[in-house]
């Protein structure tokens, strides 16, 4: 038997107040929970949707560098317009406030005390890199040096984009401080740990055993983490920017971002329900259901659960449906490289068109694996589906009525076969839909909605009863009769979905919100009942609109790369001897695995022609082993072999490195015998 409970408690991820929302944050946390959350609440259960913004964190610290202003007004000014954004788009927050709130800090800071006082952390002192002159501890990020690996000089204390390698600061030659450019020391620092290996065996138990449930690609998201086995993980910065560790002797530091955010749920809950937010939080009666992107799964399936567990009154969420991620046009969507929709830009250029969006965001969600939005595929749904099912079905039924029967619901005579197959073809919808709706199955959910609007359109088609009408009054009656209760029937299925057009339709049927539970009946709109004059519910987008959008992608693509030849460009001259210091040649893929304990590296065996050699290289998050045993690559073998991860690596793999980062083999465009040289 599945549990019951008495509320449900939803929370959706909170955005980084570091720039505008987009289609990807719409497609995978916000448009299903606010499907989900409308259709609880039209089942009359007691349902909260939290949100707000995630206003902490190095990126927003570096972000108000760039500009000049302080962290704060970056997060002022990106609060407002994510808010508006959400707002606009119907997003029905029950609120939505900010992790710079005071009620946030106040209940941020009592977690991070019962959490200490109860000795669920554990103290570790370790060398960190310091800036003298800036007088502060210096983030990752905010470290660059040479890459120890490839020898890039702009390589990051994290990581270097050049070779892909996974780095940390002390790795780095002659490493510079971003902030001063100084050279930074090494300082000690202590920082509060969770032991997260010690919740490992209840975590194994509650995720793996007691909720197989979860959606296959979260559930295996956390295997893997859990049997890689957990380690301790800092809840603690050196920072100025963040709430501050209330610990005596813990000036400049503040509480890791991904601390306080996850606790942004529950400060917000308070803000909104100063007295009773606890009944939400910790009577077992409550569901939690977390709306996340992929990549926050370990966040919320394991360290947060972890923290909620370590102070002891709170409940865990019964469920996590997180959601893979959505391209656009065939790249992964980027803030820094403006490769998104934007929001509040589609509201510009689409006024109105909420509905729209939404429709399609659901209908090509990224539920089971990563989906690429097009403007094609935008336009098609609009075109085929809205228009031509669901609009064009409405309007025919209410039109009719308007022309035959002054708008006034026609009397139903006696039904024929068709008539009640009719009825009988969407009997089932309402089960249908509650059942995907109740599993996080929202785009098959949405699909059950249009098909009842296909039985509609097919049904008005095969009967038309406007060629009846000179014969037979009373069988166009009934058949509007019909039409217009499978019209009233769409009201209901598709508020969660297309709630704006919604709204608008019952206006036309001049009727309130029908209510969840009369979802499926066939006596919706009683005999006589006046309607209002229709209008269009959708309008057909035009190919030169679609081409418009599709253009200002293509002008960001090529701002984006003349801007990558800028920071990028062409290296002095070399005179030929140079170049033929460098043997490249060609080497067949003998075997290749990864590198344990290294996240970015694969280790190859290769034939050389002669020999057999070994070559590590930094590739592993592009690559999976199989993928190139059996290929042939070209790499340098000359270069003077060297260690990585206490590997000899006799040589360099080479790939071309695509704009976005991701790397690509460079291999023969025919096969060749393994050592042929490449000049
Ligand atoms: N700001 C994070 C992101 O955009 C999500 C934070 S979710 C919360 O990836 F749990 F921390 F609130
Ligand atoms: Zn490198």
């Amino acid at each position: 038997m599945e549990k019951q409970f008495k509320r449900t408690l939803i929370t959706t991820a909170l955005p980084y107040a570091n720039g505008p929302v987009h289609i990807g944050h719409l497609a995978g946390v916000y448009v299903p929970a606010d499907i989900y959350t409308r259709y609880l609440r039209l089942k009359g259960q007691d349902v909260l949707m939290i949100g707000g913004s995630d206003e902490h964190g190095v990126p927003i610290t570096l972000r108000a560098k760039k500009e000049g202003i302080t962290p704060q007004d970056v997060v002022d000014r990106c609060h407002r317009i994510i808010k508006q954004s959400f707002e606009d788009f119907g997003i029905t927050f029950d609120i939505y406030s900010r992790t710079t709130s005071q009620t946030h800090r106040q209940v941020a800071l009592d977690f991070f005390r019962a959490l200490y006082e109860k000795g669920e952390f554990i103290e570790k002192t370790s060398e960190q890199y310091y800036d003298e002159e800036a007088k502060q501890f210096l983030a990752d990020r905010y470290i660059t040096g040479t890459c120890p690996h490839c020898k890039n000089e702009n390589a990051y204390g994290d990581q270097c984009e050049a070779c892909g390698t996974s780095l940390s600061p002390t790795d780095l030659i002659e490493p510079r401080s971003a902030i001063s450019g100084s050279k930074p020391v090494l300082k000690e620092t202590t920082h509060w740990y969770l032991p997260l290996d010690k919740h490992e065996a209840w975590l194994r138990q509650w995720i793996l055993e007691d909720h197989k449930e979860w959606k296959p690609n979260v559930y295996g998201q956390c295997k893997s983490w859990l049997d890689m086995g957990l380690q301790p993980r800092a809840v603690s910065r050196d920072l100025d920017w963040g709430i501050p560790v209330p610990v005596e002797g813990a000036e400049g530091k503040v509480l890791y971002v991904w601390f306080d955010a996850p606790i942004g749920y529950i400060s917000n809950t308070k803000e909104l329900l100063p007295d009773s937010w606890e009944t939400w939080w910790k009577d077992p009666e409550s569901k939690i259901v977390h709306f996340i992107g992929k990549d926050n799964i370990v966040f919320h399936c394991i360290v947060f659960p972890a923290m909620l567990k370590a102070e002891g009154t709170f409940c865990l969420p019964e469920n996590v449906p997180a959601n893979e991620f959505l391209n656009l046009e065939g790249d992964k969507i980027s803030t820094s490289r403006n490769w998104a929709v934007w929001l509040h830009e589609y509201l510009e250029e689409f006024p109105g068109k909420q509905d729209v969006l939404r429709y399609v965001l659901t209908a090509n969600a990224p539920e089971t694996k990563d989906n690429d939005f097009t403007w094609k595929d935008f336009q098609a749904r609009n075109n085929n589906e809205l228009v031509a099912i669901l609009g064009n079905f409405v309007n025919r039924a209410l039109v009719l009525t308007q022309k035959y029967f002054e708008g006034k619901v026609p009397a139903r005579g006696e039904l024929t076969e068709y008539d009640q197959q009719t009825f009988t073809d969407f009997a089932n919808v309402k089960q249908d839909v509650e059942r995907l709706l109740e599993t996080y199955h929202f785009r098959d959910a949405q699909k059950e909605a249009m098909n009842l609007a296909r039985i509609g359109n097919k049904y008005l088609a095969d009967m038309e009863p406007w060629k009846l009408a000179k014969t037979d009054m009373e069988r166009v009656a009934t058949i509007l009769n019909i039409a217009l209760q499978i019209t009233a029937n769409l009201t209901i299925a598709f508020e969660p979905f297309l709630p704006f057009s919604m709204v608008k339709l019952n206006q036309m049927l001049n009727v309130e919100p029908l209510g969840w539970d009369r979802l499926g009946a066939t006596d919706l709109l009683p005999e006589g009942h006046q309607l209002n004059t229709p209008a269009l519910l959708f309008e057909k987008i035009e190919d030169s609109v679609i081409e418009a959008q599709v253009q200002k992608l293509l002008d960001t693509k090529k701002a984006n790369e003349e801007e990558n030849y800028k920071a990028n460009p062409i290296r002095e001259n070399i005179n030929f001897d140079d170049f033929a210091k460098l043997d490249i040649r060609v080497g067949t893929v003998l075997e290749c695995a990864k590198v344990p304990k290294a996240d970015k590296l694969l280790q190859f065996r290769i034939d050389d022609g002669l020999q057999q050699r070994t070559i590590v290289s930094g590739i592993a998050q592009h690559y999976s082993p199989e993928e190139l045993v059996g290929k042939q690559i070209c790499f340098i073998a000359n270069l003077a072999p060297r260690k990585l991860k206490g590997i000899v690596s006799e040589g360099m793999i080479l790939s071309a490195e695509n704009f976005d980062g991701t790397l690509s083999v460079i291999t023969t465009e025919k096969e060749v015998k393994p050592g042929s040289e490449v000049k």
